[in-house]
């Protein structure tokens, strides 16, 4: 790592100055939430700059010790991103010079086809730090990983493959061509390289794949399964199932939480109609839910059997507010209050100490209680690097909308 002193020295710096402006604003204000968001990744960053290396940290394992992923890991873009809304937003240079080294340890990323999150991955990371520095090189490689995306376009089915059905767990689930509500995050990163290269396919795919999901995905109240499975050769749909939610029926809460948001950003870069409906029902589902908590922080599942002594979902609820923002924008007056007014909720919640860690504890992640998947035994209760970043980001939302 380049720098280290120098790196140290600033964000060092950014804690010491951040420390003293909290001292004189409550809690939960946009101003104080975002000094206590550098506090607490400056204090994260020299942490990783006591190692000397390159590190990405994703959550707490069960030793206690913070999880560093490999740049194939589907979070690896999460905290770059994290990285460049906070640059975005205090203008640390201390930030930005990690935030480039940690992008730019991902550039690999983009000839990754062996799973469908190199969206996740590139748009989070390399998408954030274009749209910040216009910097050409991070553009190519925005469009080299849309087009590794597209490899994984299944056109008897229309749909994108989320995962390979031979390879680890997966392969012991029976399927031919899965695909999970969460893969609707990946789309946004076709319609940007769509603007960018003139080349229309990327776009179609993304609004093939949005509408077979708007098809087949959903149950009449506007729950999404989490997988379904295609045949890859006729496109029949031939299994619906979840991976990481309670049961098959179920509403897992992320998935509710990613298919708004992946309507939302369709909707964006469509202007079609129908996707603002899907997105606004699928919120309406969230929000009127008889098992959504009074704080609007969901249990990981709507249909968990012991709620409510069942773990919240903290990443589901970042990830709902920072939907609603955009979301709220595009609605008609009745439902933007309802939208902005939930988003502000959510917000109020995450920032009280219920989920919002005090600064230097919880390895220094910002929220606590998210969870990543119960049925495979992973990460219950943990803070997550994703949690972080649509916390983040539904902050710049609120933020911009505030201004
Ligand atoms: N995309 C995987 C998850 O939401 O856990």
């Amino acid at each position: 790592m380049k720098n280290l002193k120098w790196l140290v020295y600033l964000v060092l710096l950014s804690v010491t100055v951040g420390g003293c402006k909290m001292q004189n604003s409550p809690q939960g204000g946009n101003e104080e939430i975002l000094d206590y968001a550098s506090r607490q990744i400056g204090l994260q960053l020299a942490e990783i700059a006591k190692s000397g290396k390159v590190l990405n940290p994703r959550t707490i394992k069960k030793d206690g010790t913070t999880a560093y992923i490999d740049r194939e890991d589907w979070t690896s873009g999460f905290f770059p991103g994290t990285l460049w809304y906070l640059y975005e937003m205090n203008g640390n240079e201390a930030l930005k010079e990690y935030a480039v080294q940690i992008t730019e340890s991902l550039d690999s990323v983009k000839f990754l086809t062996w799973h469908h999150d190199v969206g996740f991955m590139i748009n989070c990371s390399y998408g954030n730090a274009f749209r910040l520095t216009g910097q050409q090189e991070y553009k190519e490689v925005l469009i080299q990983a849309a087009r590794s995306l597209c490899t994984r376009f299944r056109p008897a089915a229309g749909v994108i493959q989320s995962w390979d059905a031979d390879r680890g767990w997966q392969a012991t689930r029976g399927w031919k061509c899965p695909v999970i509500i969460d893969n609707m995050m990946n789309l946004e990163l076709l319609f940007r390289v769509t603007a960018f290269t003139g080349d229309s396919t990327f776009y179609h795919i993304a609004v093939s794949h949005a509408d077979q999901t708007m098809a087949n995905h959903f149950r009449e109240d506007y729950s999404s399964w989490h997988v379904v499975d295609y045949d890859p050769e006729t496109g029949e749909v031939r299994k619906k199932n979840t991976a990481q939610g309670y049961s098959d029926e179920s509403a897992w809460a992320r998935g509710q939480a990613w298919a708004v948001y992946g309507y939302t950003v369709c909707y964006r870069e469509t202007k079609d109609p129908r996707y603002l409906e899907q997105a606004q029902q699928v919120a309406d589902f969230i929000l009127n839910h008889p098992r959504l908590p009074e704080d609007l922080v969901p249990y990981w599942d709507f249909d968990a059997p012991r709620i409510p002594d069942e773990p919240r979902d903290a990443s589901a609820a970042a990830i709902i507010a920072s939907a609603l923002y955009e979301l709220g924008s595009y609605a008609s007056a009745d439902k933007k209050a309802t939208y902005l007014a939930k988003a502000d909720q959510i917000m109020a919640s995450l920032n009280s100490p219920a989920y919002r860690a005090e600064a230097g504890t919880n390895n220094f992640f910002m929220l606590k209680h998210s969870v990543g998947s119960i049925p495979h035994g992973a990460e219950i209760d943990v803070p997550l690097n994703y949690a972080d970043y649509y916390f983040l980001e539904a902050l710049r939302r609120k933020m911009n909308l505030e201004n």
